[in-house]
């Protein structure tokens, strides 16, 4: 058996994704800023899938921005607001991705900033009081909440968020990468100012993503070059990856209800079979929260076991990928700074399952069993 249970590291890309860029791979030779036919034709794909990708989103297309991924676009919106509003407080959660963290932390060390960090309880909720507080006693402040936690699943009441950020005049960031592509975001309905995205998270290709900006506050390029993106990203564009991206966002919002029912139905049925076969099995976050988590990630603390690793190390060799927290860039174990922010004392037996459209309920009784078997 093999066996991929780790989505929300990265998907598999969809057959029709693929078959969407191929072209672009092939055929469709010119670079968009060329002007002759060739390029015309190119540039003529790219901004048919902003303006789909837009649509999506209920934004203007001049508001989508292409990027390598989710982590340079946090970079560029994160640094160049700080750095163009002149702002001095950045106000965010422990629970967010390091792309964001470790960009802000990074800020603070110049001092640019300083990081305020908004209270969360034990399921890793925020303290919207608390929120208010920080941003009405910080004028001009910048705010990164991210939408859907890549660890324990959990999802931020967003356009609370907005509207307590747009009333003490915050720039509001959100990083929605584990979100897009698998709930409806009407942007046209919530104060924000920026959110971003990448393709691999959604059944796409892996090193293209997006940001949103809002027309109302913008912000100058992190990477300065030939003046692609209308400025606001140098660099020849990764055509096929726009294209895919497009395509796996249309496949994603057309095919929303099915997938989320299909995600929900596993992530009940792991849960239920988790509390038949293991006592005092828990759940962190809100993970197992069908209402405030997303579907697809479940985060399991198993009682009694002490070391991760060889759990983890021994699922691996019965060919079955999950991961014990988010996918560690040096491929490194560290434990994971989410369930420490949730003061869950040194992470005993911690699994991250996350489901796709292509896993199987065969597949996750293959899971139990081969838990059943380890432990
Ligand atoms: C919440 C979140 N933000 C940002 C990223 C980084 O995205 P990318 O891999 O496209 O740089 C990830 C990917 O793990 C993520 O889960």
């Amino acid at each position: 058996m093999n066996i991929y249970l780790d989505n929300a590291a990265t998907t598999s890309l969809d057959e029709r994704v693929f078959e969407a860029m191929k072209p672009y791979f092939i055929d469709q030779v010119g670079n968009p800023s060329s002007i002759h036919s060739h390029g015309r034709s190119i540039r003529s794909a790219i901004e048919k899938a902003r303006k789909q990708i837009a649509d999506m989103f209920r934004v203007a297309p001049s508001e989508i921005f292409f990027t390598s991924g989710g982590t340079e676009a946090d970079n560029t919106i994160i640094k160049n607001t700080i750095d163009h509003y002149g702002i001095k407080h950045a106000i965010t959660s422990k629970i967010e991705h390091h792309a964001v963290l470790h960009t802000l932390e990074h800020l603070e060390k110049e001092g640019k900033i300083k990081l305020h960090f908004v209270d969360i309880d034990g399921e890793g909720q925020i303290n919207y009081e608390h929120l208010t507080k920080l941003v009405s006693g910080h004028k001009n402040s910048f705010v990164s909440l991210m939408y859907g936690n890549n660890e324990i699943g959990n999802i931020l009441d967003i356009e609370r968020v907005g509207e307590i950020c747009h009333e003490h005049q915050a720039f509001f960031h959100s990083d929605t990468v584990q979100s897009l592509g698998q709930c409806d975001l009407d942007l046209s309905k919530i104060k924000i100012n920026a959110i971003v995205g990448s393709a691999h998270k959604f059944h796409g290709p892996k090193g293209i993503g997006l940001m949103y900006i809002n027309a109302d506050k913008p912000i100058p390029p992190l990477l300065i070059g030939g003046g692609q993106e209308r400025n606001m990203r140098g660099g020849t564009e990764n055509v096929p990856g726009i294209i895919g991206l497009a395509k796996a966002l249309e496949i994603g919002f057309s095919e929303l209800e099915e997938t989320q029912l299909k995600l929900l139905n596993f992530k009940k049925y792991t849960i239920k079979k988790l509390k038949e076969n293991f006592d005092n099995i828990s759940f962190n976050g809100l993970s197992a929260d069908f209402e405030k988590s997303l579907h697809k990630v479940l985060n399991i603390s198993i009682p009694g076991v002490d070391d991760n690793d060889m759990l983890l190390f021994n699922l691996d060799i019965n060919g079955i990928s999950v991961s014990g927290g988010s996918a560690c860039g040096s491929g490194t174990s560290i434990g994971s700074h989410v369930l420490d922010a949730l003061n869950i004392e040194g992470n005993p037996g911690t699994l991250r399952v996350s489901f796709s459209k292509y896993n199987t309920i065969e597949e996750i009784d293959y899971l139990l069993n081969k838990l059943k078997e380890i432990l």
